[in-house]
């Protein structure tokens, strides 16, 4: 829930929000609640269902429930935030690929790649302005709000992000990566792979050091 309460956080009062992969529309559920209007879309009717089984009569009228691949945005639905958390920056990129809108504003947390995620939403005319560490249950995650835009970042930036608001829990997150990719060129012989695991700990390195 921490990481659907900052979610919401970086929602304004008068933004219009499709949740993308929305689950059990907990995000729609605490906009609703700040009387805020969203689509929550998900792949999976039952898993829409449940969710619409879920929420309280007198919330859901700032809720519309949708089943459906990707962004269910009907034709004159224009100017919404787009959320797409808890997936792959692969299966987040495909669905920003597979549709013929542009957005003001995108809010992702995404499992893995974010160096990866923030090269390609370039590509696709989004670039990272704020991001922030979050901690749930032990585990980090990477939120990244993107607005149009179009950047050269250094490694640095593509690497670890711009702009972030927990600088703490960034440093955590990026000792734990540190440790990671020390133990995993341990592991692996040498190759391409293990080069770019190596390159990526030396540019966290310089980072700490600068702290
Ligand atoms: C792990 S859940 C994340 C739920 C919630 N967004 C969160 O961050 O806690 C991923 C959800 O994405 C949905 N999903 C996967 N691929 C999708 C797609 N192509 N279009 C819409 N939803 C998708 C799944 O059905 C699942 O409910």
């Amino acid at each position: 829930m921490i990481r659907i309460k900052k979610i919401s956080s970086y929602i304004e009062d008068n933004e219009k929000v499709i949740d993308v992969g929305c689950d059990q529309a907990e995000l729609s559920e605490l906009l609703a609640k700040r009387k805020i209007y969203s689509i929550a879309s998900d792949l999976k009717e039952n898993i829409i269902k449940n969710a619409e089984n879920r929420i309280k009569d007198n919330l859901k009228e700032y809720i519309t429930f949708r089943v459906g691949n990707g962004i269910t945005l009907e034709e004159k639905e224009e100017n919404y935030t787009v959320v797409l958390a808890g997936m792959g920056t692969h299966l987040i990129l495909d669905i920003l690929s597979n549709t013929n809108k542009s957005f003001n504003k995108i809010i992702t947390i995404s499992n893995n790649n974010h160096d990866i995620l923030r090269r390609e939403m370039n590509n696709l005319g989004y670039i990272s302005y704020i991001e922030e560490i979050i901690k749930e249950r032990s585990k980090y995650y990477n939120l990244i709000v993107f607005k149009k835009g179009n950047k050269t970042y250094t490694k640095e930036e593509e690497l670890i992000g711009v702009n972030h608001r927990n600088i703490e829990l960034l440093k955590e997150r990026n000792e734990l990566l540190i440790n990671k990719y020390k133990k995993i060129i341990e592991k692996i012989p040498n190759n391409h792979s293990k080069k770019e695991i190596k390159n990526k700990l030396i540019i966290l390195e310089n980072y700490k050091d600068r702290e």
